[in-house]
């Protein structure tokens, strides 16, 4: 078992361990200078830009010399510059979690607040869990269709894994990752740290990592093997980028938006709506009652909505981070797919694809009532690099999805495209 130490603050000046306790005793934490980052001095960029490695060895660490060993996360846990340095070079520096994979499982501290979303993004099949920090004395702003407006001072986590038989998802858990973003005075900032193979610890990787031969047993009782990508600090931006008010390419979180966040979480045996949670603990301002809230369905759950709207929706979380008129990809392929958008064409309707280059099933992105001659599907469905979508972040074909967009698209009055 592991100690519950404290961890160091991974801001000086925070206090974040500090804060989080002194606000669940009581309610004065005015105290400190607030939440006052450090300037951007003392990024650790050493390796990013350069091509993600093979790895997956113990030592495998690259910004963290002994984070494999098996007394990491021990006593002198973090690296002698954990809360000196920004971003902590190991994942423990934030203070955000005790525990470990190796002994237990992490744990998120309290302030540390963990969510699910009504449809999340397919990753090959691994098993994410988020938390959301906001920082005591501040709150997020709500709002109906944008992210949260969340204050300089919060911090969310994603963390994937794969657990050997994912219809035992809690047994023989692999923990891969942790990535992490950080809200800081000039805007949000992105790290992904690696797990070592002890599982004790995880470690800043900007360059990302390739795990070989990932292998799980899938839902369907079907053995599924994959190279699983890390992206890199930089790959980080492809999805988590807008361009804003002034054209500026921005890094903003894509998830915590209201109507994925409208569903219930089981706080430690008591269900309640996440947003009311949120408010409850003065952590979210302006949330209207609750049947006024838009609510994204689970896309999976034919009970929750119509299938148009379970497809939109899919597509919305899984592929509208880059197709969307704000994004780079978006307005490269002038593909829009974030729910929002009304127009058939720049939804792919009878629509030549902008880029060229045969083989991916089709002419038209999406032809009316045939799915098969539909690349929108194609390429959803292939796992063939370079052909495939989302062109990053998986490996393996999402079925459940390729079934419900050919569903969708079988559904729409046929239409011969010209
Ligand atoms: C292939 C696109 C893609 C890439 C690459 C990507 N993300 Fe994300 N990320 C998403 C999407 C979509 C969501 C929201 C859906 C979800 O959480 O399942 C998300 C959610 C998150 C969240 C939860 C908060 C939020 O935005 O909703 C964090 C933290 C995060 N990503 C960090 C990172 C970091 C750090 C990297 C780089 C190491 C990264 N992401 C790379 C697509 C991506
Ligand atoms: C990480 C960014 C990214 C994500 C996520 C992504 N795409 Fe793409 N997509 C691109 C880029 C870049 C292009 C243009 C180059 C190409 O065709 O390969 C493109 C092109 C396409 C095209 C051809 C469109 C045209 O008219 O030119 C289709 C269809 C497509 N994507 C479907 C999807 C679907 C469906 C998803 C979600 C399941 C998705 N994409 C997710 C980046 C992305």
């Amino acid at each position: 078992m592991t100690n519950g130490r404290m961890h160091k603050p991974f801001i000086p000046g925070l206090g974040l361990a500090a804060v989080l306790l002194t606000a669940a005793l009581a309610s004065c934490s005015g105290d400190e200078d607030g939440v006052t980052p450090q300037p951007d001095a003392g990024t650790t960029e050493r390796d990013s830009g350069l091509p993600p490695e093979d790895s997956g060895t113990p030592d495998a660490g690259d910004a963290g010399d002994d984070a494999g060993t098996p007394d990491a996360g021990g006593d002198d846990a973090g690296t002698p510059d954990a809360g000196e340095v920004f971003p902590p070079t190991t994942l423990s520096g934030f203070g955000l979690f005790t525990g470990t994979p190796a002994a237990g499982g992490l744990r998120p501290v309290e302030g540390n607040i963990p969510y699910t979303l009504t449809t999340p993004l397919f990753s090959d099949y691994s098993v994410k869990t988020r938390t959301l920090f906001i920082p005591p004395d501040t709150s997020a702003r709500y709002s109906a269709s944008e992210v949260l407006d969340l204050p300089v001072g919060t911090i969310i986590t994603k963390t994937f894994a794969f657990p050997a038989d994912l219809r035992v998802p809690e047994e023989n858990v692999r923990v891969i990752e942790t990535r992490v973003l950080v809200r800081r005075p000039g805007g949000w900032e992105a790290f992904p740290y690696f797990w070592n193979e002890a599982q004790t610890e995880a470690t800043l990787a900007n360059g990302g990592r390739v795990v070989r031969d990932v292998r799980f047993i899938g839902e369907d009782g079907v053995e599924r093997r994959l190279d699983y990508l890390v992206p890199s600090k930089n790959q980080c931006l492809k999805c988590h980028h807008v361009q804003d008010a002034q054209d500026n390419q921005v890094l903003v979180p894509i998830g915590v938006k209201a109507r994925y966040l409208n569903r219930e979480h089981d706080y430690g045996g008591e269900a309640l709506n996440q947003l009311q949670h949120l408010a409850n603990l003065g952590r979210l301002t302006g949330l209207p009652p609750l049947d006024s809230v838009p609510r994204a369905p689970n896309a999976f759950n034919e009970e929750e909505a119509s299938l148009e709207h379970r497809a939109r929706t899919y597509l919305d979380i899984n592929c509208a981070h880059c197709h969307n008129p704000k994004a780079t990809s978006g307005t490269t392929s002038r593909l829009f797919l974030n729910v929002e958008n009304t127009d058939a064409f720049t939804l792919g309707v009878c629509k030549r694809p902008g880029s060229a280059g045969g083989g991916v099933g089709g002419e038209f992105d999406i032809v009316p009532g045939s799915h098969s001659t539909s690349i929108l599907w194609y390429r959803m469905d292939t796992e063939e690099s370079g052909k495939m979508m989302p062109e990053l972040g998986r490996a393996l074909r999402h079925n459940q999805a390729s079934r419900l967009i050919a569903d969708w698209i079988d559904a729409m009055p046929p239409q011969s495209c010209k």
